[in-house]
C-alpha cells in the first residue's frame, strides 16, 4: 500500500477515535483502562466497543479460567498446540521458524477468540539461574531481536496483538514485585532495550507489557522515562501499554504516564489503581480526564488494527486451534531447536537395526512439563514424552525398557487451583484485596514465601536420597546388559518456574551421582537433557554424548528419538553461555543477583559470552556452539565496504560430511583499539545454512554501520567510532573459522 494511503487511513481512523471518545462519559472511559475480569478489560456494550480478550503466553494459549478465581473452568474445549519454548526456538538460530510459530500461536490465539497473546517474553538473559529464562529466548540482543520481529510480526498477522514483554529488564523472579534494578544508561540501551526497540520499530509490535519491577528507583508500570521518553517520544510506538498482572502500585503515577491498561492478579477489579481511585482524583480536580482520554485512544487504535472494531470488522481473521500443521511446525522447531553438546567416537547417531535391548534411564523420560511453569503453562492436547517418542520411533522389533532413575516428588497442587491462585486464595483471606494486596506487597510476607519454598526444595532433596538408593541400583542393573542406553534428565518446572530463581545451577534430585555411576557402567551412555536453563556438568569430560533440549513443547519426544537414531540431524546451537560452575557468573562474583530490594547490576554489558570473553573464563559450552552429524569448512572470506559505511561480507560454507545438514554461521566484530570501553566480541548477524553432503554455498553478509555502534550516555545516542574493526566468521563465539579487517571511515 502507498504511503500516502496508509498516511489518509490512518487520519481517517483517528478522527473516528476522536468522534468515539467524545461520546464516552467518564465512568465508560476508565472502564476500558482496567481490568474487568482476570483476563479481559470492560466492554462499552452501548457504544459497541468490546472487552479487550488476553491470555497468555509464549509457549500456547492458557487454559480458561473463571473471570474472577484462579481456577480454571476445566471444559474440554481449550487443549491446545504445545509449542516449543523461546529457549529452544532461539537455539535453532533459524528465524523462518520463528515466523512461523508466531503463525501458529498467532492463529491458535485468534481461534480461541483472544484479542491480545502475551508474548513473546524477550528479556536478556542475565543469569542462568533466573525461574523464567525457559520463556526467554537469548543473552544476546542481537539473536534476541532477530527472533522477536518476526514472531511479532507473524502473531499479529493474524489480527491478535502480540505484547511484547516484560518491558524492562524483568532479570529475575526473587522480589520480582519489588526488586529496584540499578542500571546505567548504556548498558540499558546496548543490552536491555534492542530487541524492545525492534518490536516496536521493527515489527510495529500492537502492545508492550510493563514489567513488574523497578528500574532505578521507579516501577517500569509507573516510569515515565521508561514508557513516556524511551518508547512513546524516541521510538514512535503509538499502541497500548498493559501493565503485568499486579504491576501498576499507584493511581496517579501511573495515570500520569502512558500506561493504558491495568490488569492485575487480585478481583475487586472496581478497587485498581486505574479504576474508582482514579475517578475520585478527576472529580477532585487533581487529575485530567485528558490522561484517560490518551489511554482510551491507545486501546481505540489498537483495536481498529485488530478489527476489532471499524469499517475492517468482517474481515477479521477467525484463526484455528490444534490444526496438524501447527503441530507439524512445533516438530521442525523442536526438531532444529535441539543441540548436540557432545558427540566423540561418533557414538549418535545410533543404528535401530543394531539395537535389540534399549534402556532408557531418568524420570525426565516420562515427565509432561506442559502444565508446569507459572503463566506460560498450557494444557496441551498432548504431549510426546522422550520414553514414548522412542518407543513410538522404534515399534516392536526393540525391546525398551525403562528406569526412573533418579527420584523426582510429585509437585502436590490442590485440585483446581492454580499457582496463581495462592496469591488470591480468599479462604486464607476473607478481605481479599486489601489482605492478599499487603501479603503479595509486604516483602517480609513475600521473601517468608521464598524461604518456606526453598525449605520444601531441601526436604524434596532429603526425601530424593531416601529412594535413590534403591533406583540408581535398579537403573544400573539395567544399564549393564542393553545394547544401548539413554539417560534422559534435566530440570523441570519446579526449577524452571516463573516466580522464583533456582537456588544453584546444579542438577537437582542428585541426578549428578547417577551419571558418574552410569558412565562407569556404560561410558557410551547417551546422555540427554531437557531443561529450561544451563546446569553444571561436573561429568561432562568423562561423557561421550550429551544431547541438551529446552522444553521443545508438545512434539518433544519424537524430535529426541529422530535426532537420536539419525533421521534428523541436529542443527540447534547454544543460544546462551553454559558455564562449568555458577561462580563462573558475573553476578556470582559481585552478588547481584537473586537479592531482594535491590540488584546493582555493576557487569553492565559484560553479561554472557561478552562476560566470559572479558575475564578469559572458559565456560562448559560456549554461546554459538552445536554439533552436527557431519561436517563443515569455512573458506573465501572477502570484505568490501559499501558507501564507506556498510560492509559486505561474502565468504563459503561446504559441507565435507556425508550427510545433509544445517550450519548457523555467526558474524561477530571486534573493535580494534576502540576508543571506549567495548566487549571483545559481539554478534552482529548470522544465517542458517541448509547443504546437502559435499555441497558447499557462497553466504553474503551485510554489516550495517550501526552494527558498529555502540550508546554514548553523554551524547545520548549510539555512535560508531571509526577505525579498524576485525570481523570474526564462526561456527560458535569461540569456534572461530575467519577473520578479517573492516575499516570504518
Ligand atoms: C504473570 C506474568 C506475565 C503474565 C501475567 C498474566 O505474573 O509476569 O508474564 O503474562 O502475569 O498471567
Amino acid at each position: 500500500m502507498l504511503k500516502k494511503d496508509e498516511k489518509k487511513i490512518e487520519k481517517k481512523r483517528e478522527k473516528e477515535i476522536d468522534k468515539l471518545i467524545k461520546k464516552l462519559t467518564l465512568d465508560e472511559k476508565i472502564a476500558m483502562i482496567h481490568g474487568a475480569s482476570l483476563f479481559r478489560s470492560g466492554e462499552l456494550a452501548r457504544l459497541g466497543i468490546p472487552a479487550i480478550e488476553t491470555s497468555d503466553g509464549p509457549m500456547g494459549v492458557r487454559a480458561e479460567f473463571l473471570d474472577d478465581r484462579w481456577i480454571p473452568v476445566g471444559n474440554q474445549d481449550d487443549m491446545v498446540t504445545y509449542l516449543p519454548s523461546n529457549s529452544a526456538l532461539a537455539s535453532s538460530w533459524n528465524t523462518d521458524l520463528a515466523r512461523e510459530m508466531g503463525h501458529v500461536l498467532g492463529a491458535e490465539a485468534r481461534g480461541r477468540g483472544k484479542d491480545v497473546i502475551l508474548a513473546p517474553g524477550i528479556n536478556i538473559k542475565r543469569d542462568p539461574l533466573c525461574g523464567r529464562n525457559f520463556e526467554y529466548m537469548s543473552e544476546d540482543p542481537v539473536l534476541t531481536k532477530a527472533f522477536a520481529v518476526p514472531f511479532i510480526q507473524a502473531v499479529q498477522e493474524n489480527d491478535v496483538a502480540a505484547c511484547v514483554k516484560h518491558f524492562a529488564a524483568n532479570g529475575q523472579e526473587t522480589d520480582r514485585l519489588m526488586v529496584d534494578e540499578e542500571i546505567d544508561e548504556r548498558t540499558l540501551y546496548e543490552l536491555y532495550l534492542p530487541a524492545f526497540k525492534a518490536a516496536v520499530q521493527e515489527a510495529g509490535v500492537y502492545s508492550v507489557m510493563g514489567a513488574y519491577n523497578k528500574i532505578n528507583g521507579v516501577h517500569c508500570c509507573e516510569n515515565k522515562k521508561l514508557l513516556d521518553e524511551i518508547l512513546r517520544k524516541e521510538w514512535g510506538f503509538d499502541g497500548a501499554v498493559i501493565s503485568d498482572w499486579g504491576g501498576v502500585h499507584k493511581t496517579r503515577e501511573a495515570a500520569e504516564c502512558s500506561m493504558d491498561l491495568e490488569m492485575s492478579i487480585f478481583p475487586d477489579f472496581d478497587d485498581y489503581k486505574l479504576a474508582n481511585p482514579l475517578k475520585v482524583l478527576i472529580e477532585k480536580g487533581e487529575i485530567s480526564v485528558d490522561t484517560v482520554d490518551a489511554k482510551v485512544r491507545n486501546l481505540l487504535r489498537m483495536m481498529y488494527r485488530l478489527k476489532m472494531i471499524g469499517s475492517k470488522r468482517e474481515e477479521r481473521k477467525a484463526g484455528a486451534y490444534n490444526k496438524p500443521e501447527h503441530r507439524e511446525a512445533v516438530l521442525r522447531g523442536a526438531q532444529e531447536s535441539m543441540i548436540l553438546l557432545k558427540n566423540e567416537n561418533r557414538i549418535l547417531p545410533l543404528d535401530a537395526k543394531k539395537i535389540k535391548k534399549l534402556a532408557v534411564i531418568g524420570a525426565n523420560a516420562v515427565i509432561q512439563h506442559s502444565y508446569g511453569g507459572g503463566s506460560a503453562e498450557i494444557k496441551a492436547l498432548y504431549e510426546i514424552c522422550p520414553l514414548a517418542g522412542l518407543k513410538m520411533y522404534l515399534g516392536g522389533n526393540v525391546k525398551v525398557s525403562y528406569a526412573q532413575g533418579y527420584y523426582v516428588p510429585q509437585n502436590k497442587t490442590d485440585e483446581g487451583e492454580n499457582w496463581q491462585a495462592a496469591s488470591v486464595d480468599e479462604d486464607r483471606n476473607p478481605d481479599m484485596g486489601k489482605a492478599v494486596r499487603d501479603e503479595v506487597n509486604d516483602s517480609e510476607n513475600r521473601r517468608r514465601g521464598e524461604e518456606e519454598r526453598l525449605a520444601k526444595l531441601e526436604r524434596e532433596k532429603a526425601e530424593a536420597h531416601e529412594k535413590n538408593e534403591k533406583l540408581f541400583a535398579e537403573a544400573l542393573e539395567m544399564a549393564k546388559d542393553a545394547d544401548a542406553v539413554i539417560f534422559v534428565g534435566g530440570l523441570n518446572h519446579d526449577y524452571d518456574v516463573e516466580g522464583c530463581d533456582r537456588p544453584d545451577m546444579k542438577l537437582p534430585y542428585e541426578q549428578d551421582m547417577l551419571i558418574e555411576a552410569l558412565l562407569k557402567v556404560r561410558k557410551d551412555v547417551i546422555l540427554t537433557f531437557v531443561g529450561g536453563s544451563p546446569v553444571e556438568m561436573p561429568w561432562r569430560e568423562q561423557a561421550q554424548t550429551i544431547l541438551w533440549s529446552y522444553y521443545a513443547g508438545m512434539e518433544t519426544g519424537n524430535a529426541l528419538a529422530q535426532i537420536i537414531f539419525g533421521e534428523v540431524n541436529p542443527s540447534g546451537k547454544l543460544a546462551e553461555t553454559f558455564p562449568v560452575k555458577y561462580e563462573d557468573c558475573a553476578a556470582a562474583k559481585n552478588g547481584q543477583f537473586g537479592k531482594w530490594g535491590n540488584i546493582v547490576l555493576e557487569e553492565g554489558l559484560y553479561c554472557g559470552y561478552r562476560h566470559f570473553d572479558r575475564q578469559r573464563i572458559k565456560p562448559a559450552f560456549c554461546f554459538g556452539h552445536g554439533l552436527s552429524y557431519t561436517s563443515f569448512e569455512y573458506s573465501g572470506l572477502t570484505m568490501k565496504a559499501e558507501k564507506g559505511k556498510d560492509v559486505k561480507l561474502t565468504f563459503s560454507v561446504k559441507n565435507i560430511g556425508k550427510r545433509a545438514g544445517a550450519e548457523a554461521v555467526q558474524i561477530y566484530i571486534a573493535p580494534i583499539a576502540a576508543q571506549v570501553d567495548r566487549p571483545d566480541k559481539e554478534l552482529k548477524a548470522f544465517s542458517k545454512v541448509e547443504l546437502g553432503a559435499g555441497r558447499s554455498k557462497k553466504i553474503s553478509l551485510t554489516l550495517k554501520q550501526e552494527d558498529f555502534m555502540y550508546y554514548d550516555a553523554q551524547l545520548r545516542k549510539f555512535i560508531a567510532d571509526a577505525g579498524d574493526y576485525e570481523i570474526l566468521v564462526g561456527a560458535s563465539c569461540e569456534d572461530i573459522r575467519l577473520r578479517g579487517i573492516a575499516t570504518l571511515s
